[in-house]
């Protein structure tokens, strides 16, 4: 099983399975509680998602490990080890759904020794499959990607997001940054409320460039290997390479579109995803962590 395509399939199939929990939900009224900021959302269906892809996924491969979004909610580890591991948001685009905005996904990722072997994002509304594996090509309901191979930062379409943090400095940063990228100039910016689906648009060639900072590696584990088997590339908004649990992203067309969008945007301050929640980020001597 050494090219992981039998645990591939499995994640398409239970993919579309878990939809049917969503989309069932989708037109009806939510619950809502709130996580880290009046806009990080849940409802009782990412949960339920979420345990129905995990057992599922135990029960055909018990000595898999997750990283799932709302496990680490709850306090599991958000560790990335050697062993073969499913990373799971079980709903990207949660403020979508409570609001039956049309555009939400089911992120899986797998990796082994910390190397995605390959990415599924179910977009459940639009019953769009997007997926892709390590060398193998990324598509969508089984027709080959291409990202549009833009070279000019100029004439991009780039797709970002506030995202979901609230405080001063989050909010000044994100909104000044899509005020530089209007500047570069771009043709235009836009945002479908899901880090995955609009990441995914990258590989489509629909849009340019994607970038983001404060999302998690649930959101964007899966989108970030389409979008790099389409033949786009990934970066981390400072330029360096992509780390998925930096909580910083550009997806682009080009290596020179990323480097022109690297050089504008600026970033603020996020807790790693797997950054020990017990260790003070603050920097201020004898403060305990937050
Ligand atoms: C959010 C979405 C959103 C992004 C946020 C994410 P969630 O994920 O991907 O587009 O801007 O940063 O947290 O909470 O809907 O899974
Ligand atoms: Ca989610």
């Amino acid at each position: 099983m050494s090219d992981w395509t039998d645990c591939l399939d499995f994640g398409i199939s239970i993919a579309k399975q878990a939809s049917e929990t969503v989309l069932e939900a989708f037109l009806l009224q939510k619950e809502v509680q709130l996580k880290s900021s009046p806009a990080d959302l849940v409802t009782e269906t990412d949960q339920r998602v979420e345990r129905i892809l995990i057992s599922a996924i135990r029960a055909r491969f018990p000595l898999h490990r997750f990283i799932g979004e709302e496990s680490v909610a709850a306090g599991e580890p958000c560790v990335l080890t050697d062993e073969p591991t499913w990373i799971i948001d079980p709903i990207d685009g949660t403020v979508n759904f409570v609001h039956r905005f049309p555009f939400v996904a089911i992120s899986i990722a797998f990796t082994v020794n910390k190397q995605t072997e390959f990415g599924i994002v179910y977009s459940c509304v639009e019953d769009k499959l997007f997926h892709a594996q390590r060398g193998r090509g990324a598509f969508l309901n089984g027709e080959k990607l291409q990202a549009s191979g833009q070279e000019d930062v100029s004439k991009c379409v780039v797709v970002t997001e506030i995202g979901a943090e609230r405080d001063d400095l989050a909010l000044s940063t994100m909104t000044s940054n899509i005020l530089r990228l209007l500047q570069l100039p771009v043709h235009g910016v836009r945002a479908l409320g899901t880090a995955a689906v609009d990441m995914c648009q990258v590989a489509t060639g629909g849009a340019d460039a994607y970038y983001h900072i404060g999302m998690h590696c649930w959101d964007i584990a899966a989108s970030a290997i389409i979008v790099q088997e389409a033949g786009g590339v990934v970066m981390d908004t400072d330029g360096s390479d992509f780390d998925m649990m930096s909580r910083r992203v550009i997806a682009a067309s080009s290596t020179s579109v990323a480097n022109s969008i690297a050089q504008v945007v600026q970033a603020f301050p996020c807790r790693r995803d797997d950054e020990d929640p017990t260790r003070c980020v603050c920097g201020a001597a004898g403060v305990k962590g937050v």
